[in-house]
């Protein structure tokens, strides 16, 4: 759906799916620039990581890349992050000696990922790296090197492009803010 479908719903729009889709090109490119012709595996954190990887994947111009898929919740109330996290559902493949890039939607705290990072390195990769589409510097509480990173966003909730609120909105093609009725339901 398009902001204009939720108008009502939306505050406002940060960016634009146009904008979106031509980062992750501007990123592939680099992506591709630095891996030359080795092999990637792209470890994608469900749910909200699907649009990104399914744009990112498409936007490199090599054959050599996976996408493998991890579900992890975090402990800890509601909208904030504990820094305790759970697997919900692992990795299908190893990942020794392999180049590995973690693929988030957004880079929030910087908890979640720093455990996430623990974990996969410790099963040995050739490399890990980071691909954030959103960072979010001010809500940072444990530094993330993230290599690759489409925007850095203001402290505040968004929805749309994977992004969701109570499991909605994340088929919006915008990434936007919504308005103050919708979280008072
Ligand atoms: P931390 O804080 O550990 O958590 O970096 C990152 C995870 O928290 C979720 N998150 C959000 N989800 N809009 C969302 O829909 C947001 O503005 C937002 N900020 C954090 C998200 O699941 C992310 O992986
Ligand atoms: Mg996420």
């Amino acid at each position: 759906m398009d902001s204009a479908d939720i108008s009502a719903d939306l505050q406002h729009v940060l960016l634009t799916e146009e904008e979106l889709l031509n980062r992750i090109q501007i990123l592939a490119d680099q992506i591709q620039a630095d891996y030359e012709d080795e092999e990637i595996l792209l470890v994608g954190v469900l749910k909200g990581a699907v649009m990104v990887m399914a744009d990112l994947v498409r936007s490199l111009r090599t054959h050599k890349v996976e996408m493998d898929w991890m579900a992890v919740s975090s402990y800890g109330s509601g909208t904030t992050s504990s820094g305790v996290v759970r697997i919900l559902k692992d990795l299908d493949t190893h990942i020794e000696g392999r180049h590995v890039i973690v693929v988030e939607d957004i880079l929030d705290s910087g908890l979640t990922l720093t455990w996430l990072l623990k974990n996969l390195g410790s099963r040995h990769p050739k490399s890990i790296e980071v691909f954030t589409l959103l960072r979010k510097p001010e809500a940072m509480k444990v530094p993330v090197e993230a290599k690759y990173v489409g925007f850095d966003i203001p402290n505040e909730f968004v929805v749309g492009y994977g992004l969701d609120y109570a499991q909605k909105y994340r088929n919006l093609r915008c990434v936007g803010t919504l308005a103050p009725h919708v979280y008072e339901n």
